[in-house]
């Protein structure tokens, strides 16, 4: 395990834009033209900042991280990345100010039931992954965008983008450092939807839909649910949501 004062294998160089369509598309550029692992791509503000299943991602001008680091070469132990990835950036809010997160399988990162950070990660494996990351440090209530699927909060305005970083370097360099066992325990013990009802739409995976109970996750990183007729269904992909 890595010591809080050891970023690891994110202490690359940073290439920051003042304003850029989307911090991945940069990084990926970099990615494909051989940037070592751990650099990361920063801007203060996105122009098209893209989130999971085609949905958009903005922020105003300083008022969130908006990073995408990158990492390679992907190994047997970064198979687990998807939710290694939201466990750094817990670590990190955490480091940063008091507050306690949750993370919403797969990697949506949660304070008190309201999202803080989302994680867009896009590779090329085994050559690299591009890891997007959006945190929302600063961003008035009044500023989120209109029609988020849920509701959205900020880490407080105490903390800003570069303070940020580097919490965020160290995490991940410790998490994407970790076995799929350590990520798996750590992953349950900041699990928000376990125990909770639950609804699946299965985009882009088995195209299941259906309602259950969620158990948790299992050794795979697929999140596990029981239907009210007792099957249990092992979800990889898509998208699930909380029955309210
Ligand atoms: C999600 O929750 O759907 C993921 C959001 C990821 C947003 C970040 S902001 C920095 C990076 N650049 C992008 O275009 N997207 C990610």
């Amino acid at each position: 395990m890595q010591r809080a004062t050891d970023p690891g294998p994110f202490d690359g160089p940073t290439v920051h834009h003042r304003l850029t369509d989307s911090t991945n598309d940069r990084a990926r550029e970099l990615a494909i033209a051989g940037a070592v692992s751990g650099t990361f791509v920063t801007a203060d503000e996105q122009t098209a900042g893209r989130g999971r299943t085609g949905r958009t991602w903005s922020a105003p001008a300083g008022a969130a991280l908006l990073c995408s680091a990158i990492l390679r070469p992907l190994e047997a132990h970064h198979s687990l990345l998807p939710l290694a990835v939201p466990l750094a950036v817990c670590d990190a809010a955490e480091a940063l100010a008091s507050v306690e997160c949750q993370v919403k399988w797969p990697n949506d990162i949660w304070l008190e039931e309201r999202k803080l950070a989302g994680v867009l990660i896009e590779a090329r494996p085994p050559d690299w992954a591009v890891i997007g990351i959006g945190l929302n440090l600063s961003i008035p209530e009044d500023e989120f965008p209109d029609g988020l699927r849920w509701p959205a909060t900020s880490l407080g305005h105490a903390v800003g983008p570069d303070e940020a970083l580097v919490a965020l370097r160290i995490a991940l360099g410790r998490w994407t450092a970790a076995t799929p066992v350590e990520v798996v325990g750590a992953f349950e013990a900041r699990d928000a939807l376990q125990g909770r009802d639950v609804a699946w739409d299965g985009v882009g995976g088995s195209g299941t839909q259906g309602e259950g109970v969620c158990e948790g996750i299992d050794d795979r990183g697929n999140l596990v649910a029981v239907t009210d007729t007792g099957e249990r269904v092992s979800l990889g992909a898509g998208e699930v949501s909380l029955r309210l």
